[in-house]
C-alpha cells in the first residue's frame, strides 16, 4: 500500500507484505512510476512484470514477481493511494482474472472510503485543538495587559501544537534598528538577553528585514549564519523557524521557533505557526498602544494639575493674600476631607476646586480687591459676586466642572445666611462645608490690607463659636479634634 501525504507531495510505501515488507518507508513523486500513472487516471493496472508498463515500477526487484494488480485507494475521486498485489514469478503462477481483478477494485474502494474517513477525523481534531490553542491566546490577550501572559500562552500552544522545543519573541527597536529577545522559552543555558541583532542580521533579522518567513528545515545543511547558527547548532537544535510579527503594516518584531529533529514542515504547521505570530503581534500592538495611551493619559492630568498650580499662584499674588496661601488651604481641606471618608477622585475634584476657590476675584476691581479698609455696601455687593465669576469662568471647563462645588458655594454658610444663593445646611456640598472652615482659619490667622493677623487661639475659638451658625458642626469638630491632636504632638 502506498498513501500519499497530506499535503500531496510525496507517495510512501506504508505497508507491505511478503517480498515488500523491506519497501515500507520508501518514498517517491506522486508523478513518478507506476503508482503515479495508475494515481493520476484512476485506473487498475492489470499485468506482468515482464510487460513494458511494468518497468515503471520504481521501489521493487522485478526478478521476483509475476503477474500483478495495482489498484488506485480512492474516495468520491479523491486519489488516497495505490494497493498492489502480485503472483510469484514460478511456471504455475497464472495470471489475475477479471472477476479477481474486480474484487480488488472494490477492496481498494473501501479502503480508500475507510482511510479518507479516519483522515478527516484526524483532521478535524487537529483543526478543533488548534482552534482551542487560538482561543486560548485570545483570552490571554483579552484578559489582560501583561505581555508575558501572552507570551506563556503562545508558548504553551506553540509546544503542545506543533511539536516545537524552543521559541523566543524578539523585539524590534525602530530607533536603533535592532532585535533583541523579549521572551523565550526552552533554550537551555544558551543566554539570548545579551544577543543584539542589526536588521537583516542572523535569520531573525532577515525575516524583519525583508518582512517574511526564513524557514531552515536543516540547520546543518545550510551554511550556518555567523550571529545565530552556530550558537543554535551548538546548543542542539536543528531546525529553524521565523516569522515576522506584523501590525497594521508595521513590523513589531520577530517569532522564531526551533526544534532538535530535521523537519519538514507541512503547509498547515507553517500556517498555524503563522497564525501564533499574528495573534503575538496583535498582542504587542494591543498592549503597547494600552500603555502609550495610559501614559499620555497620566501626563495629560499632570499637566493640568500643574497648570492649576500656576494659576493658584498667580491668583493668590494678585490678592495680595500671604504666600502659599492657596497650596496651603488645599492642602488642609484634603486632609480634612479624608478624615470625613471622602475618597478616590472626589479628592483630586476637591483639591482642584480649593486650588481655584477665589478664582472669581479675578472679577472684582483692585480697587475693591487691595482697598486698605472696610468695604462700603456697593463695593461688597460687587465682593459678594466672585463665587459666581468662578461658576462662569469653570464651567465650560469639562474637566473642572467636578471641582466647582467650592469656588461657586464656599461663602454659603450652614444657617442660610450666606451667597450667593443662600443654601442651607446639608445643601451645601460637602466640599464647600469642608473648605469654608479651613479658608476662615487661614484667613483669620493671615494678615489682610483692613487688619492684622488673629492669634491662631481666637481663630480656633471663633471657629468654634460658629459651629451650627455659618459652619458645618460635624465639620468643625472634626477640624477642631484634628488641630489639637496635631498641637499635642507639636
Ligand atoms: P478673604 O480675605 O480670603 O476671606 C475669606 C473669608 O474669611 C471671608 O469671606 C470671611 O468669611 C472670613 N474672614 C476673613 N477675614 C475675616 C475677619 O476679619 N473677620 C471675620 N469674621 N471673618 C473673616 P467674606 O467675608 O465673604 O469675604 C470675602 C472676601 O472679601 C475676602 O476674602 C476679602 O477678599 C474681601 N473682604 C472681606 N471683608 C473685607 C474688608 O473689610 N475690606 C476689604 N478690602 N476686603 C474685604
Ligand atoms: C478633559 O479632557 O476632560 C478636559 C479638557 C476640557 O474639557 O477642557
Ligand atoms: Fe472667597
Amino acid at each position: 500500500i502506498t498513501l500519499l501525504s497530506a499535503d500531496r507531495k510525496k507517495l510512501t510505501v506504508c505497508c507491505g507484505k511478503g517480498i515488500w515488507q523491506d519497501s515500507v518507508g520508501f518514498a517517491l513523486s506522486p508523478q513518478e512510476g507506476l503508482s503515479g500513472r495508475v494515481l493520476g487516471t484512476g485506473k487498475a493496472y492489470v499485468g506482468s512484470s515482464s510487460d513494458e508498463g511494468a518497468k515503471e515500477l520504481l521501489w521493487t526487484n522485478l526478478d521476483k514477481i509475476g503477474p500483478l494488480i495495482m489498484v488506485p485507494l480512492q474516495s468520491e475521486n479523491e486519489p488516497i493511494g495505490t494497493l498492489m498485489i502480485a503472483r510469484s514469478q514460478a511456471p504455475d503462477s497464472r495470471p489475475f482474472a477479471p472477476n479477481e481483478v474486480k474484487l480488488l477494485e472494490t477492496i481498494g474502494d473501501m479502503a480508500g472510503s475507510a482511510l479518507r474517513r479516519q483522515r478527516l477525523y484526524e483532521e478535524a481534531l487537529r483543526r478543533l485543538r488548534q482552534t482551542q490553542a487560538l482561543r486560548n491566546i485570545d483570552m490571554a490577550i483579552t484578559g489582560s495587559f501583561d505581555l508575558r501572559v501572552t507570551y506563556n500562552t503562545i508558548f504553551d500552544e506553540i509546544t503542545r501544537q506543533l511539536g516545537i522545543d524552543a521559541a523566543a519573541i524578539l523585539f524590534l527597536d525602530p530607533h536603533a534598528m535592532t532585535l533583541t529577545y523579549e521572551d523565550s522559552r526552552g533554550f537551555g543555558t544558551l543566554n539570548l538577553s545579551n544577543l543584539r541583532l542589526r536588521i537583516g542580521e542572523g535569520y531573525a533579522g532577515k525575516a524583519c528585514l525583508e518582512k517574511r518567513p526564513v524557514l531552515i528545515p536543516d540547520l546543518k545543511a545550510v551554511e550556518p549564519d555567523p550571529c545565530q547558527g552556530a550558537i543554535f547548532l551548538a546548543e542542539g537544535f536543528r531546525s529553524y523557524f521565523a516569522f515576522p510579527l506584523m501590525a497594521k503594516g508595521r513590523t513589531l518584531g520577530v517569532l522564531e521557533a526551533l526544534r532538535r529533529d530535521k523537519f519538514d514542515a507541512d503547509e498547515e504547521w507553517l500556517y498555524f505557526l503563522e497564525t501564533l505570530a499574528g495573534q503575538a503581534a496583535i498582542a504587542i500592538d494591543d498592549a503597547t498602544l494600552f500603555h502609550n495611551l495610559e501614559r499620555a493619559n497620566v501626563e495629560l492630568i499632570q499637566s493640568y494639575d500643574a497648570t492649576i498650580e500656576g494659576w493658584a499662584y498667580a491668583l493668590d499674588l494678585k490678592d495680595e493674600a500671604t504666600e502659599g496661601h492657596s497650596r496651603r488651604v488645599a492642602d488642609m481641606a484634603v486632609e480634612l476631607a479624608m478624615e470625613m471618608g471622602v475618597k478616590g477622585e472626589a479628592l483630586s475634584h476637591l483639591k482642584r476646586g480649593a486650588l481655584l476657590h477665589d478664582i472669581g476675584k479675578m472679577g472684582i476691581p483692585d480697587s475693591i480687591l487691595h482697598k486698605p479698609g472696610k468695604l462700603t455696601e456697593e463695593e461688597w455687593e460687587i465682593m459678594r459676586k466672585h463665587p459666581e465669576y468662578a461658576f462662569k469662568m469653570l464651567s465650560p471647563i469639562e474637566y473642572l466642572r467636578p471641582a466647582l462645588d467650592i469656588p461657586y458655594c464656599h461663602h454659603e454658610k450652614w444657617d442660610g445666611s450666606g451667597y450667593p444663593r443662600g443654601l442651607k445646611g446639608k445643601e451645601i456640598p460637602l466640599a464647600a462645608r469642608i473648605f469654608a472652615v479651613v479658608d476662615m482659619y487661614d484667613a483669620l490667622t493671615s494678615p489682610r490690607p483692613y487688619r492684622k493677623a488673629w492669634p491662631e487661639e481666637e481663630a480656633l475659638q471663633y471657629i468654634h463659636q460658629q459651629s451650627g451658625k455659618h459652619f458645618d458642626p460635624e465639620v468643625v469638630e472634626i477640624f477642631l479634634k484634628k488641630f489639637t491632636q496635631k498641637l499635642q504632638h507639636q
